[in-house]
């Protein structure tokens, strides 16, 4: 998926009377940057040349901060859905002079016909979007007809990184760089990171078939699978479905249990809170738990940023797959075969030590690892003993 760039200058046509830009002068903001974007790449006539009409089905705004007359605003655009008849198109703005996050808008598009019937999206729209800037680290694979973007390093026994709710890939950057020995490969879950996030197909079935078919696509027969909390549920569904791929298993501040009755019903109100308010929500419900009192402010920050970045329709996709996950637990005893760490950080508030004790305890080969100063995410805040922790086992493997 490729980020087109675009500047624009905020004008006082665009205030208020108290001189900031409110919601609709910013989706007039929003539209001006998708044309003006248009007008660098295939035209700002590609639809009419096509004899159709991109109609906004859906939006989605979230204000971070205050603008004023005469701060020049950065838009970025990036198609995270491409059907045959409708996109999907995430912008962010950001203020050029210290680069903070403003706004983020997501817009569902459905291309009409001058009766209002669909049409196909222009190709060149899509070519447009889609295209990968050159030298851009990640790549890209189809699989099970969705986009992933994915990483790999290194070279021997391979290790697939499953990152969590409503992260992305980037999460394990200190292991994808410094275990090496190893193909390390992570990617970015369907519908969060750079991955294309579709509108349905959401579960831990599907999310499990994404990994073997991204395995098999990079010829790896087994793999030692490392997942961080919902990272960890997807583990247990690939489990019940390609256990023979897995030679070993890293479980990180996860559980077995499925969501309780209220576990489900807080999945609702979120999904709700999302619908309506976007990204944001997300972010406000799962920022206060993620780390200890004394992680970095730079680490929250850009936590905070993975999150606002999620498209819609992937965290309310994820959310209802962890919302109808089933419970893993009777089959912590049968993992006869698979050796398993079981890494958690020691202040870790959505899964605490407690569980992971119980789980490493329930597993035949399982043997768990407390980071002290970590809180749910040991890989982030911590991640040189998690690191160690990790290839310590990856070693007893060989
Ligand atoms: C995660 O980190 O993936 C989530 O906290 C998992 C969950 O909400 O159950």
């Amino acid at each position: 998926m490729r980020e087109v760039e675009v500047e624009l200058t905020v004008v006082p046509d665009d205030c208020d009377t108290g001189g900031s830009v409110g919601h609709a002068p910013f989706l007039r903001l929003f539209e001006r940057a998708r044309w003006e974007v248009l007008a660098h790449g295939p035209g700002i006539d590609v639809f009419a040349r096509h004899g159709t009409w991109p109609a906004v089905r859906r939006s989605v705004l979230d204000f971070h901060a205050a603008v004023r007359a005469g701060d020049v605003l950065r838009f970025q655009q990036a198609l995270t859905h491409h059907g045959r008849t409708s996109f999907t198109l995430r912008q962010t703005a950001r203020r050029d002079r210290d680069e903070t996050l403003v706004a983020t808008g997501e817009f569902l598009f459905v291309c009409v016909d001058s009766q209002g019937h669909p049409q196909p999206v222009p190709e060149e729209v899509g070519r447009f979007f889609s295209a990968r800037p050159t030298g851009e680290p990640i790549d890209r694979i189809t699989v099970n007809g969705v986009s992933l973007a994915i990483e790999t390093r290194g070279s021997g026994p391979a290790v697939l990184f499953v990152h969590g709710f409503p992260l992305d890939r980037t999460i394990w950057r200190h292991q994808l760089d410094t275990l090496t020995g190893y193909r390390r490969i992570s990617l970015d879950l369907r519908g969060m990171g750079r991955s294309d996030a579709p509108d349905l197909g959401y579960s831990m079935a599907t999310y499990a078939d994404d990994l073997v078919a991204l395995l098999d696509a990079l010829g790896e027969q087994q793999v030692v699978l490392c997942g961080l909390s919902m990272g960890g549920y997807i583990a247990f569904e690939f489990l019940r479905r390609y256990r023979e791929r897995v030679r070993g298993l890293v479980l990180m501040d996860t559980r077995a249990e499925a969501d309780s009755a209220e576990g489900r019903k807080a999945r609702d109100t979120l999904i709700g809170r999302v619908r309506e308010q976007g990204a944001i929500a997300a972010a406000e419900a799962m920022l206060p738990r993620f780390f200890t009192p004394t992680v970095p402010p730079e680490i929250i920050q850009s936590i905070r940023e993975m999150i606002l970045r999620t498209p819609v329709s992937g965290i309310v996709g994820a959310l209802s797959a962890m919302r109808e996950r089933p419970d893993s637990t009777p089959m912590l005893a049968t993992l006869v075969g698979v050796p398993t760490l079981v890494v958690v950080g020691q202040e870790d508030m959505i899964t605490p030590p407690v569980i992971s004790e119980t789980m490493a305890s329930a597993l035949p080969e399982g043997r768990l690892v407390e980071i002290p100063g970590a809180g749910h995410l040991p890989c982030v805040e911590q991640p040189v003993p998690t690191t160690r922790a990790v290839l310590k086992f990856l070693q007893s493997l060989r």
